[in-house]
């Protein structure tokens, strides 16, 4: 029986539930848990249970203060890169060649416990881990916070990891504007962070020999198959596209529906074009967040803005479907005498992980466990294209992400460390 079949009682204790301190296994899950007790709190919204850290917000600053403490109580060098980045260093980052592994706190609005947290908090462990192996490092080893993945604020992703691989300029950066129209370097420097500084950092990231980062699976596929623990193959390409459709405000109780320039209508008929396309394409399309003006009961919207977030196996499938969403949403436009504009806001080409350290982290973990392709984005797959990466997947046996019901039993989690050791171990012990 799949652990998600399972009934509650027979379940592995998830972290969050803060079970005691029975059944606990040889990755001293104690660390595990202080650490993922200190955690759940910050940015946690009483109402939803969902977390709400969004990037340079007090949420996300409580997240890295977090971070720097976990560095420092187990003495390791804490660094705070030129693009917001964190990093806590285990020997010397300048002998080059380092394993570096981790992942983000951040979170998309009322987002889980486990995407992100779940590979920073294994990351620490699986250290701690190590340590008690006596393991004997060969190679530096870092920790790492990426900052502003799920770009819940400022609308693109990974913008840490971005502007380091250099795939996002300064200037680019600098025209981001969350909703209240604050821009990224107004909130950074708000955060007490100095913007000037961002930028392309080709030399730590030169530094890096191998790059792991371990994620909850937002899928089922771990769960179906049986195991606890996967490895990435390949990120969909994806994206976002922001859709403005602009009308005219009029009063809901006396304009004739003949009279009416009603882009609610015209953003509606677009959401049903998306699942249309997505549907024959084999692909997913999704309208997730809207803004109307002037959000009235009683007022036919001035303007609707639709963002579309896209996924497919492969590029052309992508552009197929989202150059039928367009083309539909311009038909009916001009049908309902609505004007439109289609923005690109971020954007991801498909990621295929390095097939050797792929096969190698197979090796290590004893060459039978699953290797599996994912829609989500991650900024393992933003560095793919600097310095050999790879991804571990850790069962999620509901598959929901995104979402506050996100979940990944406790045993799973700590098999998960203990998969992590063992790269770390064969990565940079030898
Ligand atoms: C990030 O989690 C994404 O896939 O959007
Ligand atoms: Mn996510
Ligand atoms: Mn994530």
């Amino acid at each position: 029986m799949s652990a998600g079949n399972r009934p509650p009682e027979q379940r592995g204790h998830r972290p969050d539930e803060a079970p005691g301190t029975g059944g606990r296994g040889p990755a001293e899950p104690a660390s595990f848990h202080e650490m993922w007790r200190d955690l759940r709190t910050i940015g946690r919204a009483a109402d939803t249970g969902g977390y709400r850290r969004y990037a340079w917000t007090a949420a996300d600053a409580d997240c890295r203060a977090w971070f720097q403490a976990q560095a420092e109580a187990r003495g390791l060098a804490c660094e705070l890169d030129r693009n917001g980045n964190q990093w806590a260093w285990l020997g010397d980052p300048s002998a080059g060649d380092a394993v570096v592994t981790g992942s983000h706190l951040d979170s998309v609005p009322d987002g889980g416990a486990f995407d992100g947290p779940l590979g920073v908090v294994s990351s620490f462990a699986a250290l701690d881990e190590l340590r008690r192996r006596k393991a004997e490092f060969t190679r530096p080893v870092a920790v790492t916070n990426f900052g502003d993945e799920e770009g819940a604020r400022f609308g693109l992703a990974c913008v840490g990891s971005r502007l380091a691989a250099g795939q996002l300029t300064r200037e680019k950066a600098y025209e981001l504007k969350d909703a209240d129209g604050i821009s990224l370097p107004q909130a950074m420097e708000a955060a007490g962070y100095d913007p000037a500084a961002i930028g392309p950092d080709p030399e730590r990231l030169a530094r890096i020999g191998a790059f792991v980062e371990l994620h909850v699976e937002q899928g089922r596929a771990l769960d179906l198959s049986g195991d606890a623990v996967g490895i990435a193959s390949a990120i969909w390409p994806h994206g976002r596209w922001r859709f403005d459709f602009a009308g005219e405000a009029n009063h809901a109780g006396t304009t004739r529906l003949v009279d009416r320039r009603d882009p609610m209508l015209t953003y509606a008929q677009t959401v049903l074009a998306a699942r249309r396309e997505a549907e024959l394409a084999g692909a997913v399309a999704t309208f997730g967040k809207i803004s109307v003006e002037p959000n009235g009961v009683n007022a036919i919207p001035s303007l609707v803005r639709g963002w579309l977030d896209s996924r497919a196996p492969d590029q052309a499938t992508l552009d197929t479907v989202v150059a039928a969403v367009e083309q539909a949403a311009r038909e009916r436009a001009e049908r309902d005498g609505v004007d439109l504009a289609v923005v690109r806001e971020s954007f991801t080409p498909v990621i295929e992980f390095e097939h050797a350290l792929r096969d190698e982290l197979n090796k290590i973990l004893g060459g039978a466990v699953p290797v599996l392709g994912t829609g989500a984005g991650h900024d393992a797959g933003i560095l793919s294209t600097s310095v050999p990466t790879a991804m571990l997947f850790v069962r999620n046996p509901t598959g929901v992400s995104h979402s506050p019901a996100e979940s990944a039993d406790e045993d799973d989690c700590l098999a998960g460390v203990r998969a992590l050791a063992d790269v770390l171990e064969g990565l940079a012990c030898r």
